[in-house]
């Protein structure tokens, strides 16, 4: 049976987490769905896991489309989210309508969009038209000229105090979920037992509703400088599908993430 938002919204409301990792073409869709993991997140890391760029902001609409319409005909259980990538959910709400209508009808059921309370009027324009929307906080890769790095967000009390208010905001806008993206686990802690729907972390804590990791990551692909929030969960695994449902469990467990992939 397909995953839908009322799934979801079930296994919040009973405590049970659940269970996100990235996707970008049919045969893992297939896979991570067959390991029990709950949402595909056709992510615009894209760019950087399948295109070999620096970042993400020359993804474009096209190559989501492209992508979100392989992870669909892979995926039969599988919720889908799909990112709004670099300029398309920026210039207005009327546009990034038009935008995201192109992901659903790709096989999206869930759009992601960067940004804090300035995307409210956009986020209530799009939920308003049956388009659900996952907002995405804290490391906002599309910003990442303008954060100077990736680099932990809402790590003082000041800034900490104006992402627990982006994410009270995001909520009354509609907003169906909110993603956390590497920021102290306290502070994810207070968002996610303050607002009432699902939280989503990377690098962000045990006390979300839900886990996110990009597959690549996960599965030991990635090149380059150790990253604190990331497990890689072919140690200890002898296939694939091992490893990710090694990681399906241990999110539902709790297991995952653990102290030392947290940030203070
Ligand atoms: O694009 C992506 O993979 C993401 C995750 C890092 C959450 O947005």
């Amino acid at each position: 049976m397909k995953t839908t938002i009322s799934t979801l919204l079930k296994m919040h409301k009973n405590g049970e987490k659940f269970t996100v990792l990235t996707c970008y073409d049919a045969l893992f869709a297939t896979l991570l769905e067959d390991c029990g993991v709950d949402v595909l997140l056709v992510g615009d890391s894209l760019g950087n896991v399948v295109q070999g760029k620096e970042t993400t902001l020359s993804v474009t609409l096209e190559h989501m489309v492209y992508h979100t319409q392989c992870v669909a005909r892979g995926a039969e259980k599988a919720f889908i989210m799909v990112d709004m990538p670099f300029g398309t959910s920026q210039l207005s709400p009327e546009r990034t309508f038009e935008n995201a209508c192109q992901l659903m009808a790709a096989g999206a059921q869930m759009v992601k969009i960067e940004g804090g309370r300035i995307m409210a009027d956009t986020i209530q324009f799009l939920t308003q038209r049956g388009i659900p929307v996952c907002a995405h906080v804290g490391l906002t890769p599309q910003s990442i000229h303008q954060l100077g790095g990736y680099k932990i967000q809402g790590n003082t009390e000041i800034k900490a105090k104006a992402l627990l208010e982006d994410a009270k905001i995001l909520e009354k806008s509609g907003a169906n979920m909110l993603l956390m993206e590497v920021i102290p686990a306290k502070l994810a802690k207070q968002i996610s037992t303050v607002l009432s729907i699902p939280t989503i972390g990377i690098g962000a804590g045990a006390d979300c509703s839900a886990q996110v990791l990009v597959l690549h990551d996960m599965l030991g692909l990635c090149t380059g400088k150790k990253i604190k929030f990331i497990k890689n969960f072919m140690e200890g695994s002898s296939t694939i599908q091992d490893a990710v449902c090694n990681y399906v469990k241990a999110v539902k467990a709790s297991q995952f993430p653990g102290q030392e992939h947290e940030f203070h």
